[in-house]
């Protein structure tokens, strides 16, 4: 089913859209509305059952913005009352926890589920995607960071925000341009807006910098076979500082990378005869 898009567009008049939220259960979703809605944050985990639904009102330049938002639970016990859900959405708030791996990880499900709830027809290409790394006062719990987060939303072309409820930081920020987004799109006729970083990386770059991450030693790192020549490291090197280039590429975690490869091959190339 396509997502329809909100019947009025003029500018300077009211708009009405929807809004869900998507994620894992406890990853903070219900209190980043809460944060930004009620400007309070409950420390007290209260599991959303199925689905909480709230109306808010908010100006966006000349627009006021009537916004509906269905505020999801994350538990896969509520599969089915999601559902119903996902249909006619303008807007995601898709939040992980940045001390919980797992919930970074899931967010591709998540994507799938609504995407398979949309059916054959369904276009996720004109929904605005806002992607939280919640709990980033947990500092110390941290384990997935900044650059892999922003790495996996702009290479899909979505908003990327570091958040906590808790604090409040990041999140008025993230509503804003959200919303700023949603309206974009819906002036657009229901294109997404170009992020900045979204057209400014390849897919390449951004599959050699994830490779780089998982890599499990310095011949993995560069991609040659354990025992392969100088001449093997050197010309896969080459081919990595083309691509990784800081100068060449502004990819989220690119310069981490880049300098992983260097040593790499330096490590390398001191035990090649
Ligand atoms: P479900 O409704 O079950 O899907 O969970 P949810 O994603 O809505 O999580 P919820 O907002 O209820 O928060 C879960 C727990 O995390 C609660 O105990 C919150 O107090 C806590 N929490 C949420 N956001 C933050 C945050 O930014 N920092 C910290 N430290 N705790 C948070
Ligand atoms: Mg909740």
């Amino acid at each position: 089913m396509e997502a329809s898009m909100p019947k009025r567009k003029e500018p300077g008049k009211s708009l009405r859209i929807k809004v869900i939220s998507m994620g894992n259960a406890e990853v903070g979703k219900s209190c980043i509305i809460k944060r930004y809605c009620e400007k309070r944050f409950v420390s007290k985990y209260l599991a959303t059952i199925g689905i909480d639904y709230g109306v808010t009102k908010v100006q966006v330049r000349d627009r006021e913005i009537k916004v509906n938002i269905f505020d999801m639970a994350g538990d896969p016990f509520f599969y089915e009352v999601r559902n119903e859900f996902y249909k006619d959405t303008q807007g995601v708030i898709l939040v992980y926890d940045v001390g919980q791996k797992d919930s970074f990880d899931a967010l591709d499900a998540w994507l799938a589920e609504m995407k398979q709830d949309l059916g054959p027809h369904g276009n996720m290409e004109n929904i605005v995607f806002a992607v939280c790394a919640n709990k980033i006062d947990c500092a110390k719990h941290r384990c997935v960071d900044e650059s892999e987060g922003r790495l996996w939303a702009e290479s899909k072309g979505f908003l990327y925000f570091e958040t906590s409820a808790q604090t409040g930081e990041g999140i008025n920020e993230m509503f804003q341009t959200f919303y700023l987004s949603i309206v974009d799109l819906c002036e657009n006729g229901g294109k997404r807006p170009n992020t900045n970083s979204s057209a400014s990386f390849t897919k390449e770059q951004a599959d050699t910098i994830r490779r780089i991450r998982s890599s499990k030693d310095s011949w993995d790192m560069l991609g040659v076979k354990p025992g392969a020549s100088r001449d093997e490291v050197n010309k896969a090197y080459r081919k990595l500082a083309v691509l990784l280039h800081p100068d060449k590429c502004v990819a989220p975690g690119s310069e981490d990378a880049f300098k992983v490869v260097v040593n790499a091959r330096t490590a390398l190339l001191k035990n090649i005869k």
